[in-house]
Order: C-alpha cells, then sequence, then structure tokens
C-alpha cells in the first residue's frame, strides 16, 4: 500500500462496521491466541459544513477483533461509535454541540433562550476517548479526562451505562488509566477536584470488581487521599499515574488548565486548548502516595528540565528506589501536531518532539532530606540517571532508555509493579522506521533495554490510541 495513502486514511472519518468482517487468513492462527482484541480511537471529524478541528476532538469509535484460534482460525471485523451525548447531538445538528479539547461549540441546539445561555457555559464533553485495562468491571469501559465512564456490552459495543465522576466523587479530571494490584487485586485510580480548591485525589476500588457491573464497582470505590496542586488556579493534563507495590507515583506537568482564563472566557466560549498553559520553567513535580500511611512524601521532588508525557510505562521499587519509566517528550508540540489540517497534510512531528522511553530514579532515602548530601547523586541503582540535592530540593534527569520514537505501551498485567521483560507499543507519528507499526521490546538486567526485537505487522489506517485484550489466556 503506498506511503500517501496510508496517510490519508489514518486521518478519515470512519463509518460503522456493524456486520463483521471476516478477513482472510494466509498460514494459521495459533490455538492460543483467542479472544477479543479492541481499540479507541478518533473516527469522527467531517460534517457537511463543519470540521473538528484535532484528533483529541474526533468522535469515539469502537473497534473489534474477534479471535479465533487453531486450524478453523478467524478473525472479523467490527466497529461502532461510543453513544455520547456529545456525539449524538453532533450528528443531529450535523455540527459540534458541546465544545471538544481544540474545537468550540458551533452553537446550541436548545429552544429556550435560558438553555441556549447555559449552553454557552463550560458543559465537559462526554466523548470519552480511552478504552480502559484495568480491572474495574466485567466488561470493557471508556474514560473521558473529564470523568465520564461508558460500560461497553463487548458482543454489541453498545454503551450499558454511563458515569460522571464529577457526580459521584466530585473529581472533574481523571487518569485514563486505572491500575490494578497484581498482589491485592484493588485498583487505584488517580483524579483532581477543583471544588473548592485544586486538589489531587485517589481514588480506591476493592478487590473483586472484575466481575462486576460498573455502577456497583463505583459505588464501592473510596477517596482514600488528597493533597494540595501546586498551583491554585491551574488543573494539570493528567493521563496516566504510576504504581509500585507501596507506592503511588503522579506527576503534576508544566502544562495547565487556566482556570481563571476559562472563567474569563465562559460567556464568550472557548475550548480547553484556549486555556492550557506551558510554563517548562516550573518543571515537572513527582508525587510519591504511600499506599499504607495513604500520606504524601513531603519533599519537594522536581524535573531538572521540564518534559510532557501521556503514559507512564512502569513503576517498581529496586534497593528503596523507585524506578519511573515514561514515555516523555520536551515540549508540548506534540499537542499542536495533531491538528487535523496538519496531519492530513501529512505535517508532523519533528524527531526531536517526539515521546521516548525515559527512566527516571528516585532514592526512597529523600524522605529524609535533611540528611542526603548537597550536590551528590544519589542514586546507587544501575541507572544513569541522576537525583540531586539543591536547596532542599531533588532534581531528577532521567536515563533515555532507548531513542526509538513510541508511545501507548502494553505489557502483560500480571508483572505491573515489577521490572518488565517485554513490552508492546506503537511508533510515534513522527518520520521514522517505526511509525505505524507494533514494537516489541526486550528488556533485560535491571530494565536496560536490550534492543528492538522485532517489528510486527503495520497498523495501517489507523492512528495510535488505547487497546483492550480479553482472552482465554490474553494476546499479548
Ligand atoms: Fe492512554
Amino acid at each position: 500500500m503506498a506511503m500517501a495513502e496510508n496517510q490519508i486514511r489514518v486521518f478519515k472519518s470512519l463509518k460503522e462496521t456493524r456486520k463483521p468482517e471476516v478477513a482472510k487468513i494466509i498460514g494459521e492462527i495459533p490455538e492460543w491466541a483467542a479472544g477479543q482484541v479492541s481499540r479507541s480511537c478518533p473516527a469522527k471529524w467531517d460534517y457537511p459544513k463543519f470540521r473538528l478541528n484535532h484528533t483529541f476532538d474526533g468522535y469515539q469509535m469502537i473497534t473489534k477483533f474477534d479471535i479465533k484460534g487453531g486450524k478453523s482460525g478467524s478473525v472479523s471485523f467490527t466497529s461502532k461509535f461510543v453513544s455520547s451525548e456529545a456525539f449524538k447531538r453532533a450528528e443531529a445538528s450535523q455540527k459540534p454541540i458541546i465544545s471538544e479539547f481544540s474545537t468550540r461549540t458551533a452553537g446550541s441546539d436548545a429552544k429556550s433562550a435560558l438553555g441556549k445561555i447555559v449552553a454557552m457555559i463550560l458543559q465537559a464533553t462526554d466523548n470519552c476517548q480511552y478504552i480502559c485495562t484495568s480491572e474495574i468491571c466485567r466488561n470493557p469501559i471508556v474514560i473521558g479526562h473529564a470523568g465520564f465512564m461508558y460500560e461497553l456490552d463487548p458482543k454489541s459495543l453498545h454503551c450499558i451505562s454511563k458515569y460522571d465522576s464529577a457526580n459521584d466523587f466530585s473529581l472533574h479530571a481523571i487518569s485514563a488509566h486505572p491500575l490494578t494490584d497484581p498482589a491485592t487485586g484493588e485498583t487505584y485510580n488517580v483524579g483532581i477536584s477543583i471544588v473548592p480548591a485544586v486538589k489531587w485525589k485517589v481514588v480506591k476500588y476493592p478487590q473483586g470488581c472484575k466481575s462486576s457491573p460498573l455502577k456497583e464497582t463505583l459505588k464501592k470505590g473510596k477517596i482514600i487521599g488528597s493533597h494540595s496542586c501546586r498551583t491554585k488556579s491551574g488543573v494539570p493534563l493528567l493521563h496516566s499515574f504510576g504504581m509500585s507495590n507501596n507506592y503511588l507515583v503522579w506527576i503534576d506537568q508544566p502544562c495547565h488548565f487556566n482556570l481563571a482564563k476559562a472563567i474569563k472566557l465562559m460567556f464568550k466560549g472557548f475550548c480547553q486548548r484556549e486555556v492550557m498553559d506551558w510554563f517548562p520553567e516550573k518543571k515537572n513535580q513527582f508525587y510519591i502516595f504511600n499506599k499504607k500511611t495513604l500520606k504524601v512524601m513531603k519533599t519537594e521532588i522536581l524535573s531538572k528540565d521540564a518534559f510532557v508525557f501521556l503514559h507512564i510505562l512502569n513503576c517498581y521499587e529496586e534497593n528503596d528506589h523507585l524506578i519511573v519509566d515514561l514515555f516523555g517528550m520536551p515540549n508540548i508540540q506534540f499537542v499542536d501536531a495533531q491538528v487535523l489540517a496538519k496531519l492530513r497534510a501529512w505535517h508532523v512531528l519533528r524527531d526531536a518532539e517526539c515521546p521516548r522511553l525515559l527512566r527516571f530514579v528516585i532514592p526512597l532515602g529523600v524522605a529524609t532530606i535533611g540528611i542526603c548530601p548537597e550536590n551528590k547523586n544519589l542514586v546507587s541503582v544501575n541507572s544513569t540517571a541522576t537525583a540531586l540535592k539543591i536547596d532542599d530540593k531533588i532534581f531528577l534527569q532521567p536515563e533515555l532508555v532507548s531513542d526509538v520514537k513510541m508511545d501507548f505501551p502494553t505489557w502483560n498485567k500480571k508483572f505491573s509493579g515489577k521490572d518488565l521483560r517485554f513490552v508492546w507499543t506503537t511508533g510515534a507519528l513522527c518520520p521514522s522506521v517505526h511509525h505505524h507499526k507494533v514494537i516489541k521490546l526486550k528488556t533485560i538486567w535491571f530494565g536496560k533495554l536490550f534492543g528492538n526485537e522485532g517489528e510486527m505487522a503495520g497498523f495501517y489506517g489507523m492512528a495510535g490510541w488505547e487497546g483492550f485484550e480479553r482472552g482465554r489466556k490474553g494476546l499479548f
């Protein structure tokens, strides 16, 4: 398939595939490779007289591959849009009624004057973008950054139920990747409340939720921790956090949604991108939450240089250090590079702006910072990452684990919180031999990257986005 054709297909508005399309199989699918792989992806931006602006704005589609292994094996494909209010109203009006990340509302569908005024005031979109891989529900769920969640029927992909974290937990933002502790079966998530003050919140769901309807799980969830955000009027960009045996780690990126700006623009209209600030001089702040004491470590831990990221890959403890692996980028260019017009013209990220696998190492002894020596590397595990104490703060510099441009990781969840041996990622949207590829990484000895073991099937026609697997043994 020609490259130019691939580029255009990736960001084209799609129709649903209700009737399963059955693939022609060349060779034989292994017996063990049976199950279902679902992905969420933006798939509709275009209406006759209106186009949404950004990848993040696209109405979400769930795609599903049903896989049967063995001699009579088969793969069939179906897809369906998430029936969010945002999508349904846009379809009815043929334009966005609820503003999306980088697209303002194109008007109101309300009939009364009061309804039109209300529509002008901020209404969070329920166009949930991320299919979730944790064990908090019997079925797949999709989550949006504003806290909406849908439970999906895995066969039909219909939405069974919908919840709003702003109502249930007063959370106005949540991580799209709740994490299940493989040792206890408990699931954690990190969110942010903005009323009465901007605060980080930790939610815990008990074990056994894997077989529950989402409604039942959410009833069992409890806020177990809270911590002030470093700015009073900014909501940090939050997509994922890390978890080791004893700790949760989240990172305040110097990329905030400015509430003061949002209030000023409320009656004029705005979208999130218009109130998003990037202030690299503040660096990134790491928060370490103890799962037993439910307290955040008081020591101020900052990155030496600012970075932005979506995905923390893994987090584990080794010899009294906390290892945090993530796919970091040096600035927020990845946001503006995903303006649809640019992508359709294949103006993608430049090499230096792409996500790469970085390793931050935090010596846990910095909790008693008073006894740490100044300006001396406090990291004593096998890594080139450093941690320096300067003026009663800890500054971290990461190790570049791999120069491959990649993101959207997945791994065997049984090994969450441990040093991972295999990781699968997708190539970043930049001119690279790895873009549109699934990458399998093999790691050995203290997580040092051994090499790019092999590129698997190219995913032509699909933008890199979240995935969810169900199967007898798991497909990955
Ligand atoms: Fe994600």
